[in-house]
């Protein structure tokens, strides 16, 4: 198996102390918690974090976990609106694992002390866009910050689980085609944790663009990592564009939760008019995609900002249900009973990433991916909105489970050779980067466009390095995914979903009915 690695190949790594685990799970949001509380509590497991909780994507996610429990609802019907989101690129049996092991899902959390909003004795449930009824379980306006909490918690309490804060994984180690530990920095030096299984959990990479909802930490270094382990990659091109972000004029993007649009707030253009039921018959409920291009197309002809309306909503209401965003906004000036907010759509959730079978086993034996770093095949081309928490705790539960399974059996791998060729890094500024992804490969895409961005990527000259090996691999691997995501958006010559190609305005069921993977020594391929 071919493959890379950012560390240098020396005598001096090999010879690093090997801290020893049965797994590692590298990265602490809620699929990570997951899998690190479902382990076998006979299993030493380390779980890796590489910042403070408050930058993981699960910790700002507001609107709520999609599950099918509504007195109305069924799995075949979360399934439908899945599947019609997903634009055809879904895979269907996740998709039914997904909705199928919502309810025990929800269960879960439920156990470990999540306190989901209540209507009397039953689960209140609201409605987002692309869901045929109400559907998302909530808490308030911050749920994945209340569910990162709660799990934090019960992390703690388990004897088996040591949480190493302030680990960032350079490269995961494999020996033999099978994943058998990571190298990692942690206060400027090099550790080496060795374990019979890995679980990457690191998130996604929608936080290489420079208008994200998501921190700079969501640079898919989990994801890069693989693909230089030899991992198989897919979907990248499907990056999420969230309509309604707040561009505070300090350069904060704050989300304005989908749940405002659920619970009756109108996106209206800069003359003060309603512009969504010209565009789709479901108005400001239209899937996400549909939704921030209307947007994009108003902002051009206008030449100025959309925004949110929710003056016909109270005060009382808002300041309540929406107290996470009511207050973020009041710094601001802003005051959602009484003003239009302006809002525009941010890159907020890659759909890509580490390919899985339903058990989240990645192509590479022994390593595992779970949450936004992976591509189940949940989400095809379009992530109907609050699948994700779902996603991350059912596979990430399924991980735990096939570990579980599988551990006692494995032998742990103590000889390390590192085989593989060193990955340059671009001389390139990430700001720059961020600002030129969101020009060629944002809401609207060209071919053009692209294909210039990748040239001068690939251009590039060499850094040098400087000594800060942490600073020098997060350059890696953002160069890295941006170059992997514009090969497969170059690729993807047609429209579907998150993905839209101005020189390609159709979709093109014939040929592109398919998944374009990549891998390292492999390049790119449809499948
Ligand atoms: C939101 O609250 O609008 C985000 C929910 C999601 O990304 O699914």
């Amino acid at each position: 198996m071919e493959r890379g690695y950012v560390v240098d190949n020396n005598a001096e790594l090999l010879a690093l102390e090997q801290v020893v685990y049965d797994v590692v799970v590298v990265g602490s949001g809620i699929a990570g918690m997951t899998v690190a509380i479902e382990l076998d509590k006979r299993l030493k497991v380390a779980l890796l974090s590489k910042a403070g909780a408050d930058e993981a994507s699960t910790y700002k996610a507001q609107g709520g976990m999609a599950v099918a429990v509504g007195a109305d609802d069924s799995a075949e019907q979360h399934i439908m609106d899945t599947l019609n989101v997903g634009q055809g690129l879904c895979r269907r049996e996740a998709v039914s694992v997904l909705a199928d092991e919502g309810p025990s899902a929800l269960e879960f959390l439920l156990q470990q002390g999540v306190a989901f909003n209540k209507n009397g004795a039953a689960i209140a449930l609201t409605r987002e866009a692309g869901h045929s009824l109400n559907r998302v379980a909530y808490h308030y306006d911050f749920t994945g910050r209340h569910i990162s909490e709660t799990l934090f918690t019960k992390v703690k309490e388990k004897d088996n689980i040591q949480q190493l804060t302030n680990y960032f994984v350079v490269d995961v180690l494999t020996q033999d085609g099978q994943g058998c530990g990571v190298i990692a920095i942690k206060d400027g030096k090099l550790v080496v944790l060795l374990a019979k299984a890995l679980v990457i959990a690191t998130g996604g990479y929608a936080g290489i663009f420079a208008s994200s909802t998501n921190s700079r930490a969501a640079s898919g270094d989990g994801i890069a990592a693989l693909y230089r382990a030899g991992a198989v990659i897919a979907d990248l091109e499907f990056v999420q564009f969230h309509p309604t972000a707040f561009c505070a004029p300090d350069d904060t993007v704050f989300l304005l939760t989908e749940a405002l649009r659920g619970e009756g707030a109108l996106l209206v253009n800069a003359a003060g008019h309603r512009f969504m039921p010209e565009y789709h018959p479901a108005a400001e409920l239209a899937p996400r995609d549909v939704v921030s291009r209307a947007s994009v197309k108003e902002i051009e002809r206008l030449g100025r900002p959309v925004f949110i309306d929710c003056r016909h909503l109270e005060k009382k209401y808002l300041a309540d249900r929406f107290r996470q965003v009511y207050t973020k906004l009041t710094e601001y000036g802003y005051y959602l009973e009484k003003d239009l907010v302006p809002v525009s759509p941010a890159a907020h959730y890659s759909a890509g990433g580490i390919r899985t079978d339903l058990w989240g086993r990645s192509s590479v034996q022994a390593i595992y991916a779970c949450g936004e770093a992976a591509a189940t095949g949940v989400h095809g081309a379009n992530r109907l909105a609050s699948n994700s928490l779902l996603e991350a705790v059912v596979f990430g539960r399924r991980v735990a489970k096939d570990i579980n399974n599988q551990l006692p059996s494995k032998q742990l791998v103590t000889t390390l050779v590192l085989p593989g060729n060193n990955v340059a890094c671009p001389n390139g500024d990430l700001l720059r980067l961020g600002v030129e992804l969101n020009r060629a490969a944002g809401v609207v895409r060209s071919g053009a466009a692209m294909t210039s961005l990748l040239a001068a990527i690939t251009g590039m000259s060499k850094d040098g390095f400087d000594g800060d090996l942490g600073k020098y691999t997060r350059k890696v691997n953002a160069f890295q995914l941006a170059k992997l995501l514009l090969q497969a958006a170059i690729a993807r010559q047609e429209s579907r979903g998150t993905h839209f190609r101005s020189d390609y305005p159709e979709k093109n069921d014939e040929y592109f009915q398919r998944h374009i993977l990549l891998q390292w020594g492999k390049g790119v391929w449809l499948e």
